[in-house]
């Protein structure tokens, strides 16, 4: 979603240009639809902004360069209202054009702003609720001078989402910024001061970081970091070094970010398994600040996410039922506060989020807690919103996720799931100690698992390449199976906007059977027969249905299945596992089917047309 960065650097310096657009560059993965630039020089400010992507941006700042100057701020944004046009695109200017500001969320009481400011007379450009607080912000540094104190004063008449980020002729060297729901973080370098959505924007310059809180507005000068609440008191802050690397948010030789994650899913599951045995094997969640009593008298778990982690979130819930015996329920966060869900002090709410800004999840979140529910986020961004809003984290280590579409991410949180389920499944005496570490010792297995599935992908490549004109895909699974189904389904939407279902196959037979027809392509993951006897059985019937009819069956199976060979028209192997935790070995050749395809038809993988990576809007 939009992207923010702001920079002050040294007097005398020329810099704010380029450290703004490699900001923005970094920023790139969060998903937009156009970027601009202001530049203060001398305390004049220039502005440049373009619909499309920071290509179209730069080639215009070559053709017509902005003044050099040592202060700026950058914005790719995401649209929401209005379309991705350039009068759309941030920076946007006060009515006598001193200050230029720039947004990310959404400010639900623009209207009512916004008819207060034309009735005085204020004429609008833009179609944004962003303008508002452009013309809002100008006008109160008018009244007082002082752009922190006009940024305060506008911020406590806001409702919603927001991160702003102000400029103002009348303060040179000065980068205003506040937040409300929406991430912002402060780069502390050596004469330079960074603002930016997230680390990335400023990592190549500095690792020092501050986190800022809800409701708090900052103040950057090339030496000076002042942070001050809405209500004016000065605020606390946390200082922490961020060990993210610039070079793990590159591609490191491969075509695309998406490549790169998909092949570093054996290190996303191994680092997220890291350090959760004590030395005598116990599974240990530090990060679970819930008590144990809390957790032991939990009646029900509701899992709660959106997208991709929506898919793990169902893959939780056959886990943590199995061992733990506690009814489980998962639900689309964008759908659970609207239902008036049945919460209390005995549920236990997960919220699973790669990004922890999901704004769906990040609601949904704070309606289980206002019930009365615990919430434990399973998140992979540390000292983002959803965890902080939650009373315990578990957090996935697979690293920065670039591209927009999630693979490594998805794989390290099911993993996470099944921690959590263990540990409960431990704590509440469901499992003994032993059971616990034996399953614990087949996911230490997991990553090597992965990596052979990715040693021997290429027929997928290759099948992935031939079915370049496919228009539509079929996914069948049962049990975990059936989640993997809908999320090799969902990869194939988004990187390669092929219509794609994912369906329980025992559903199959009651209507969507009618699709198939001669030819269709249909993948079918298949359960261990070492598991319920009876299920991989009836999944092996349902892929003769489809033959029969005509289908081209593409069938996900273990080593050592013959069961299915006689009806697949391609068989796809993957190591042997327990039952339950097949989907971290099962979903690789779908993403490496996913992106391949997308990049035989020449598309853009890491930033497909029209999806966000992180949606800070509900
Ligand atoms: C967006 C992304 C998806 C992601 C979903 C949930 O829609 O495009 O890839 O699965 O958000 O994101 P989260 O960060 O909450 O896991």
């Amino acid at each position: 979603m939009c992207g923010i960065v702001g920079y002050t650097g040294p007097v005398g310096g020329t810099g704010a240009l380029d450290v703004v657009l490699e900001g923005l560059r970094r920023m790139e993965y969060r998903g937009y639809d156009s970027a601009g630039i202001v530049i203060e020089a001398d305390g004049v400010l220039s502005v440049d902004k373009r619909a499309g992507k920071l290509a179209n941006l730069e080639k215009a700042l070559t053709d017509e360069p902005l003044p050099l100057g040592v202060t700026g701020i950058g914005h790719t944004r995401w649209a929401t209202h209005g379309g991705p046009t350039d009068a759309n695109a941030h920076p946007h200017l006060s009515a006598d054009g001193r200050l230029a500001l720039v947004h990310n969320g959404i400010i639900e009481n623009f209207a009512t702003l916004k008819a207060e400011l034309v009735a005085d007379g204020v004429q609008f450009s833009s179609e944004t609720d962003t303008e508002v607080a452009a013309h809002l912000v100008g006008r109160a540094y008018e009244d007082l001078g002082d752009l922190t104190e006009a940024m305060r004063a506008v911020c406590n008449r806001l409702e919603g989402a927001f991160t702003l980020l102000a400029v103002h002729a009348g303060e040179p060297g000065v980068v205003v910024g506040a937040r409300r729901n929406s991430p912002l973080v402060v780069g502390r370098g050596e004469g330079a001061n960074f603002l930016g959505s997230d680390v990335a924007a400023f990592i190549e310059y500095t690792r020092q970081a501050i986190e800022l809180g809800q409701d708090q507005v900052v103040t950057i000068t090339k030496d000076d970091v002042a942070v001050i609440g809405f209500d004016g008191a000065p605020a606390q802050t946390t200082e922490y070094h961020v060990d993210w690397d610039a070079s793990a948010a590159e591609k490191g030789g491969y075509p695309n970010f998406m490549m790169k994650e998909i092949e570093e899913q054996p290190r996303a599951v191994a680092d997220t398994l890291l350090g959760r045995t004590d030395a005598e094997g116990h599974l240990v969640l530090d990060e679970l600040r819930i008590s144990e009593s809390v957790l032991r008298s939990v009646d029900k778990i509701v899992v709660i996410a959106c997208g991709t982690s929506s898919y793990a979130a169902q893959v939780a819930k056959y886990a943590i039922e199995h061992w733990c015996r506690v009814p489980t329920e998962v639900e689309l966060a964008s759908e659970f506060r609207y239902r008036d869900p049945v919460v209390n002090e005995k549920t236990l709410v997960v919220g699973i989020s790669q990004s922890g800004e999901t704004m769906d999840t990040l609601m949904a979140v704070r309606h289980a807690r206002e019930q009365g529910a615990k919430v434990i986020a399973i998140c992979n961004t540390h000292g983002s919103t959803i965890p902080r809003e939650s009373d315990a984290v578990i957090y996935t280590h697979a690293g920065p996720e670039v591209a927009v579409a999630s693979t490594k991410a998805f794989l390290a949180q099911i993993t996470a799931c099944y921690l959590l389920g263990l540990y409960l499944a431990q704590l509440r005496g469901n499992k003994y100690e032993d059971e616990v570490r034996e399953l614990l010792r087949r996911l230490a297995e997991v990553p090597d698992q992965i990596q052979q599935v990715l040693d021997s992908i290429e027929p997928v490549r290759q099948l992935g390449r031939e079915m370049a004109n496919a228009k539509v895909v079929l996914f069948l699974g049962r049990h975990v199976g059936y989640p993997v189904a809908l999320e090799g389904a969902l990869k194939l939407k988004e990187l390669a906007y092929i219509h794609a279902e994912g369906f329980a196959a025992g559903e199959l037979k009651h209507g969507p059977i009618a699709l198939i027809e001669e030819g269709l392509p249909v993948f079918v993951v298949v359960p261990s027969p070492r598991g319920r006897d009876s299920l991989h059985g009836k999944v092996v019937s349902n892929i003769q249905e489809i033959r029969a009819r005509g289908a081209r069956t593409i069938v996900i199976a273990e080593e050592g299945d013959d069961d299915v060979v006689p009806f697949a028209d391609t068989i796809i192997r993957v190591p042997q596992t327990p039952t339950l935790l097949a989907p971290l070995v099962t979903t690789v050749p779908l993403q490496v089917f996913a992106c391949e395809l997308a990049m035989a038809k020449g598309l853009d993988v890491d930033q497909p047309r029209n999806l966000a990576k992180s949606v800070t809007v509900e």
